[in-house]
């Protein structure tokens, strides 16, 4: 049996099911000598096999998709449960993602420029503290790349499609809305709704586009046709939170996504702390009370005004309905499907019908 549950509220251990924690899990954490990046790319290039095999698509679907249908800013999703950006980039193994579980998914962060990230090593696994530190720097073969890939999908997908948008690191701060709207109109009919990341810690000097200012401008030329959210940062005040949300309210965004990852290092273990002097952002368990409260925030600040998807320290299901109980309408994972794989989806998906 897996019903994914067995751990509970707050525990650092997430867990799959029997079958992923003994045998899938290790397995895949021994991969490339234990290098984190290695075991994505390998899972990725499995899950892009598996999406050109519509059989074992229907086999996975009828186990972990699990219907539990909402509508969030005029979007249609079978359940609240989505793939969080940076695990499928480019979107390689589109169709895989829906069977596994998830109610939507969001792809990219991409940018104008096709980019190479950082250097390598550039993403690390912290298992005593059920984290990851990441400082990947937006590796992705840029948005014209995705555009194709999308427009060559010959099947519908099945559950709504995110489209996260960033900035491209040769391009300056000041020429962000430019670099933004590229990516936009070449992506613009593919996606259901796009969310501006303006709050990853890897690009240097992109957090500043959460100012005022900046996001004002940003979002005047984004706004419009479809859907946009705004991507915050764990690391913001309230009061620059509420700021943000002014500047959302004023120019009609569709929501708020939160949150990011962190460059705190709290709530890690002691078995963690040779990792935490890593540069990156941290996800995962150590995030889970944080985004909570940003998630509140927001939704009290704004009278339950913009729907939040809440990401950030899913590990359980208890996490994903503190969540929606704090004011969520839609949850996403990351490092809790690393940890947890698809029979977390499940039993995440399932406690949301509760
Ligand atoms: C390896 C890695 C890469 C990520 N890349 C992106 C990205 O490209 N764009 C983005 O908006 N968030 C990115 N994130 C952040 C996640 O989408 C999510 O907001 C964050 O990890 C918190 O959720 P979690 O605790 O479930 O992982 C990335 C996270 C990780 C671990």
């Amino acid at each position: 049996m897996t019903t994914g549950t067995t751990t509970g509220p707050g525990s650092a251990r997430p867990t799959g099911g029997p079958v992923f924690d003994r045998i899938v899990r290790p397995a895949l954490f021994r991969l490339g000598g234990g290098d984190a990046e290695t075991a994505h790319e390998w899972t990725l290039r499995r899950l892009a096999a598996l999406s050109r095999r519509p059989a074992a698509l229907a086999v996975l679907r009828a186990r972990y998709a699990v219907p539990a249908p909402r509508t969030v800013f005029g979007v249609d999703f079978p359940n609240p449960v989505g793939l969080a950006a940076g695990m499928d980039k480019d979107g390689a193994a589109l169709p895989a993602w829906p069977a596994l579980g998830f109610g939507f998914v969001e792809v990219g962060t991409v940018t104008a420029h096709a980019q190479p990230g950082n250097p390598r090593p550039r993403l690390f696994r912290l298992p005593g503290s059920a984290a990851v530190i990441n400082r990947m720097g937006f590796n992705n073969a840029g948005a014209a790349a995705l555009a194709a890939r999308l427009a060559a999908l010959n099947r519908p997908l099945g559950v709504p499609l995110g489209i996260s948008l960033g900035k491209s690191k040769v391009t300056e701060l000041d020429d962000a809305v430019q670099d933004y709207l590229t990516s936009y109109r070449v992506l613009n009919p593919y996606g259901d709704y796009f969310a501006v990341n303006v709050s990853s810690p890897n690009t240097p000097g992109l957090r500043a586009l959460q100012d005022r200012e900046h996001l004002d401008g940003l979002l005047a030329a984004l706004v419009g046709e479809k859907p946009i959210l705004v991507k915050i940062a764990p690391d913001l005040t309230e009061a620059a939170i509420a700021e943000v949300l002014e500047v959302c309210l004023s120019r009609g965004a569709a929501g708020i996504i939160a949150t990011n990852t962190t460059l705190g290092r709290d709530g890690l273990a002691p078995a963690d702390q040779p990792r935490a002097g890593e540069a990156g952002g941290l996800s995962g368990r150590p995030l889970t009370e944080r985004t909570r409260r940003v998630v509140s925030f927001v939704h009290t600040e704004t009278g339950g005004a913009l729907p939040v998807i809440g990401v950030g320290g899913i590990l359980d299901p208890t996490d994903a309905t503190a969540l929606l109980d704090a004011g969520a309408s839609l949850v996403q994972l990351y490092t809790g499907f690393v940890y947890g794989g698809p029979g977390l989806v499940r039993a995440v998906a399932r406690a949301t019908r509760q």
